[in-house]
């Protein structure tokens, strides 16, 4: 089948060349030449493992264009493009209205839309109304890929969600994604179908029981603070309860990325809007919980140095999760920022986000208090403290012997409760975690 993907970003691209890996012919269309170009020549623009692979496999089945034009041989069009927060916190949907208005004039009758980003309640039954004059079906399939293992989640997904129009239409729809989807229902995928309205609603509700349940662990952690409890030991013990499970109960500086802080506060604004806001007032705490966490890493040092101001902070970790360079809403840059607005020189290192976050730095301003490095061994040297952010594997496997002989002071704040405590005790360390000592 010939397939086009609308909007070439993390979403789009691992769609598109998980499209081609199940034997269709695929055409990316993005807006932005760099991006095009690059995947074009079998480089992914972002950082995912095995993502240049699968574009070099594939290759000969991908087609990356800014012709929207080229979506025209297309029978079956995805859009995938972002739903970035505006600034009152609701999902702004510029580019997807925009995808549909430009991909209509390309749309045949019996072509198929399939929305993939993620949208407010509503977004789908008012964009079909767009689509139906075409003779085109819209429908709604949410993904629910997560960064660092984008591929395996695009191509053997826990379930298929498809939204459809209550009409006869929506068996159409469903047997054409059916089809395009042939070589993951194979393997015995479950596929719900369900109307627009619930479909949307899977994606933010998973996104908001996921940061929920983090939020629940922190907020855990600040007791555990108080208490002398470890937050660890909490979770691991209810977490042998299979109706909690110990997945997503790792406390620490909480969650960040570019899906699940936007997606709770875009889901909150939307249940306002809607005049519903009472039903979602818990996730507000969720949010605020969330935010605590860094701060606390940041009060955490000032009891332990007593000031800032001119102290030399090591911060390993830049990226909002390892195995990534995406620093979106990231608790360790955020952290590493607002150590440095306190007087501490900062050194912050990552394996991959010191490149994007370079470029961030510059652009704000902040080369002077704030330096950034990819080699976190570097960063330690003379360091007053060293504060873990993400928990990279090749942090946790460093001697703390042999990181404490290279710093001023022996502090360490495992802001992932990732590292092995009692060892980087034993090194004559200092050793704060979060809710646990
Ligand atoms: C998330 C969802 O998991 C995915 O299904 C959805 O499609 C997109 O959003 P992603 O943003 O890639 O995926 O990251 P995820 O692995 O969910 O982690 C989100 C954040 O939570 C990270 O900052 C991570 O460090 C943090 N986290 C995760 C915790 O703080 N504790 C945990 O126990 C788990």
């Amino acid at each position: 089948m010939i397939i086009s993907v609308l909007g070439c970003g993390y979403l789009g691209a691992v769609h598109a060349a998980s499209m081609a890996e199940l034997g269709h012919e695929v055409i990316g269309v993005d807006v932005d030449p760099v991006r095009i170009d690059s995947l074009q020549k079998g480089i992914t623009p972002f950082h995912e493992p095995g993502f240049d692979a699968l574009l070099q496999k594939n290759a000969a089945r991908l087609t990356f264009t800014t012709d929207m034009g080229a979506a025209a041989e297309a029978t079956v069009h995805f859009v995938a493009v972002g739903t970035p927060q505006s600034a009152d916190g609701s999902a702004d949907l510029t580019f997807v209205n925009a995808a549909i208005e430009n991909l209509i004039p390309y749309v045949t009758a019996r072509d198929l839309v399939v929305g993939k980003s993620t949208v407010p309640v509503g977004t789908a039954e008012r964009l079909s109304k767009l689509v139906t004059p075409t003779g085109a079906i819209l429908m709604w399939n949410p993904e629910f890929l997560r960064e660092g293992s984008a591929i395996e989640d695009t191509l053997a997904p826990d379930r298929l969600v498809y939204g459809v129009p209550g009409d006869d239409s929506g068996h159409m729809a469903t047997a054409l994604l059916d089809e395009v989807y042939a070589g993951i229902l194979a393997k015995d995928t479950p596929r719900l179908v369900m109307n627009f309205a619930t479909a949307e609603l899977v994606k933010v509700a998973a996104n908001s029981f996921l940061a929920t349940k983090i939020s629940f662990i922190n907020a855990m952690a600040e007791i555990a603070e108080v208490t002398g409890a470890n937050v660890t030991q909490l979770a691991d013990a209810i977490g042998y309860d299979p109706r909690i499970g110990r997945r997503f109960l790792n406390a620490g500086i909480g969650f960040g990325g570019g899906c699940l802080p936007k997606d709770i506060r875009g889901f909150v604004a939307r249940a306002e809007e809607l005049g519903i806001g009472d039903a979602l007032s818990f996730l507000k705490d969720v949010d605020d919980i969330n935010l605590r966490r860094r701060s606390r890493v940041v009060d955490v040092l000032r009891e332990e140095l007593g000031f800032l101001k001119g102290k030399k902070v090591a911060v390993w970790g830049i990226t909002f999760k390892p195995d990534s360079d995406d620093i979106r809403d990231s608790p360790a840059l955020d952290i590493a920022e607002s150590l440095a607005r306190s007087g501490a020189a900062v050194v912050a290192a990552d394996p991959e986000g010191w490149k994007p976050a370079e470029e961030r730095v510059k652009r704000v301003g902040e080369e002077e208090a704030f330096s950034i490095t990819p080699d976190h061994i570097e960063a330690a040297l003379n360091a007053d403290a060293l504060v873990v952010a993400t928990e990279w594997k090749v942090f946790q496997e460093e001697d703390p012997a042999t990181i404490g002989g290279l710093m001023a002071d022996k502090l360490v704040v495992d802001g992932r409760n990732c590292l092995d405590s009692e060892a980087w005790k034993a090194a004559g360390f200092r050793y704060r975690g979060m809710g646990r000592s």
